[in-house]
């Protein structure tokens, strides 16, 4: 049995627990956190633990708190020679080198506290101090997910960057988006079809050639009109877009 200590309560150390909980030959020895608040989803109390200096040894120490803390965390997370690693998808390796093994365990999804994951699916992307550790990260991560990547700390940045892309900025759209339904009498699931499509499609086509739209088309008098329905911050956002398509395609600006 393979004893991991999740260090955090938010978004990722809820599912990480959930998900280590139920693989077999892992479970969660503790999870530690600054304030009990947040522990509640922590079953077992005596796996809670609100002081770092009463966590026991443990195979893995996993840090799954908000970028800046992690630092913080590792000046006081005593050494006790378990491979220690976070879940960032933007922080450096070398921000655990305080410790004798070291690693990255970065899970490439968007996790919110009460919604419900499916971990098997999700990208694991694995980086660490040395060839041992990387075996030991990849045979954890291998019992929670079936998608194990080995990815450095420049690409992760990379990953990382894309994923604030395709999901961050699509999101956000996507909320822009409904409130000008709102605005119009309209509901936003009315757009949830589309939406769904526009992620299969990717699944077959490249989304370079999945663009559809007035963008693509080069239609100067849908464009105009849609400009003039906008107000400004709107239109700013959508004229971006419109010459960030018309140039990847190669249409007249
Ligand atoms: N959410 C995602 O979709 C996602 C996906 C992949 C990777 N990640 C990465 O996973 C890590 C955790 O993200 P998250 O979304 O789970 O964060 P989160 O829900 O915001 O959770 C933040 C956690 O950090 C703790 N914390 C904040 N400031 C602290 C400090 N100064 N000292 C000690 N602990 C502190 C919080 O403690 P309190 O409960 O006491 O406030 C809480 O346990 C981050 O590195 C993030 O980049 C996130």
């Amino acid at each position: 049995m393979i004893n991991v200590v999740i260090i955090g309560a938010g978004n990722v150390a809820a599912h990480l627990y959930r998900s280590i909980s139920a693989a077999e030959d892992l479970q969660v020895s503790q999870v530690y956190n600054r304030t009990a608040e947040n522990l509640g989803f922590v079953r077992d109390f005596k796996k809670r633990c609100t002081d770092i200096n009463e966590l026991e040894k443990a195979e893995l120490f996993l840090i799954a708190v908000k970028d800046e803390a992690i630092e913080e965390i590792a000046d006081v997370l005593p050494d006790s020679g378990g491979v220690v690693a976070h879940t960032s998808g933007s922080q450096s390796l070398k921000t655990l080198s305080k410790f004798q093994n070291f690693g990255v365990f970065y899970p490439l999804q968007t996790f919110s506290k009460n919604k419900e994951v499916n971990f098997r699916e999700v990208p694991v992307c694995l980086e660490a101090s040395s060839d041992e550790n990387l075996e030991f990260l990849k045979e954890v991560a291998g019992k929670v997910s079936d998608k194990i990547f080995e990815v450095n700390s420049e690409q992760r940045k990379a990953l990382h960057l894309s994923a604030v892309f395709v999901n961050n900025f699509s999101n956000h759209l996507y909320a822009l988006a409904a409130e000008y339904c709102k605005e119009n009498g309209l509901p936003f699931k009315i757009l949830q079809p589309l939406i769904k499509e526009t992620a299969a499609k990717i699944e077959t086509l490249p989304p370079y050639s999945a663009q559809t739209g007035p963008a693509l088309r080069n239609d100067q008098k849908t464009i105009a009109e849609h400009l003039k329905m906008l107000n400004k911050d709107q239109k700013n956002i959508y004229s971006i877009l419109t010459q960030s398509i018309q140039k990847l395609h190669g249409k007249e600006l």
